[in-house]
């Protein structure tokens, strides 16, 4: 069964280690690791018990939150766990007064676009050439509620 928690210390090492397998330009552990002492910042992880099946992490300031980056571990795809981790980061975002998640996505990433468009979230933007390795253009998207 997947269980949903906030980040703590001992998630962060599964959590970078899944990030460097996920991105190719990956968040290292020790700013993962920072994040737990940052007030403006929620991490969620999924686990399978001891195994870290998936994580996102978000920062929210003045009312306004951004999704950081989302992972599921490749054994742990299409089973709803992202949308899951979707859902229960906006549930944690409502409860700290937040009225909207924003956030990047590669343009060829039809996993997660698909992903985002199924959780209602709409493109307000495209940053030309946003990221490297490759690089490529970042579509921004936004999913706001009233609260
Ligand atoms: C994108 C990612 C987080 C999705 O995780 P997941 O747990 O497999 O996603 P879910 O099972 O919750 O999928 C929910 C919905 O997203 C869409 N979706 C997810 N993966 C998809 C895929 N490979 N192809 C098409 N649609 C997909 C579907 O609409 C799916 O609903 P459905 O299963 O009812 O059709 C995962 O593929 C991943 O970790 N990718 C690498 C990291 C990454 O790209 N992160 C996003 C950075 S912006």
């Amino acid at each position: 069964m997947i269980e949903y928690f906030p980040m703590n210390e001992s998630h962060v090492s599964s959590v970078a280690q899944l990030e460097k397998l996920c991105f190719s330009d990956p968040w290292s552990e020790r700013s993962i690791a920072s994040e737990l002492a940052n007030p403006l910042s929620c991490w969620l992880v999924a686990m399978d018990g001891d195994q870290l099946a998936g994580y996102v992490g978000s920062q929210t300031v003045l009312g306004e939150s951004d999704m950081m980056n989302i992972a599921v571990s490749p054994d742990y795809r299409r089973r709803g766990i992202a949308q899951s981790l979707v859902e229960a980061l906006v549930a944690s975002l409502k409860a700290l007064d937040s009225h909207c998640l924003t956030l990047e996505v590669r343009d060829s990433n039809e996993p997660a676009i698909a992903l985002y468009e199924k959780l209602g979230f709409s493109q307000v933007g495209l940053r030309k050439g946003y990221y490297r390795n490759p690089k490529e253009d970042a579509r921004i998207l936004r999913k706001e509620w009233t609260l």
